[in-house]
């Protein structure tokens, strides 16, 4: 029964570690979601549950089907060209949405890009 107990609390002391970790890696895009919400809902619709923005303004799931490469996407945030104003954003926060924007596209990623960056992404997701 001792045992048992201590095999319990170690799992979820394991458990913990593990979720923690997971949510380390993931919250890229989980903090872009919550800049985005924050800062560009108000033009865009930036969720699938957001139901109005600026109409001159193109959707984030709109914008994740048309700009896969993320690099010229991040490029674009640091140097936007109006009507899209300058969010004056971190490299970070640029990063974040930029993980953001790119986890709304439904269809199948495009392969690792050249310079490996995305190498340790899993393949079908
Ligand atoms: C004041 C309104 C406004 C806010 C706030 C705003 N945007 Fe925009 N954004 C626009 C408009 C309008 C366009 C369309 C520009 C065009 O058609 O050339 C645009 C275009 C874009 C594009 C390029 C879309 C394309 O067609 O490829 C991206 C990416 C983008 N915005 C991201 C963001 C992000 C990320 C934020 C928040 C940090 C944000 N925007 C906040 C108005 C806004």
């Amino acid at each position: 029964m001792q045992l048992r107990r201590l095999t319990l609390a170690t799992a979820l002391a394991g458990g913990t570690a593990i979720f923690a970790t997971f949510a380390l890696a993931a919250g890229d895009a989980q903090r872009g979601a919550l800049i985005a919400k924050r800062w560009c809902a108000s033009c865009h619709v930036v969720a699938p549950d957001q139901t109005s923005a600026s109409a001159d303004a193109p959707s984030f799931s709109d914008i994740a089907r048309r700009r896969t490469d993320k690099k010229k996407l991040g490029h674009f945030l640091m140097d936007p060209h109006p009507p899209m104003p300058d969010m004056h954003l971190s490299r970070k926060e640029i990063d974040d949405i930029v993980s953001y924007i790119r986890s709304l596209d439904p269809r199948p990623q495009p392969p690792a890009e050249p310079d490996g960056k995305d190498k340790d992404l899993p393949k079908n997701g």
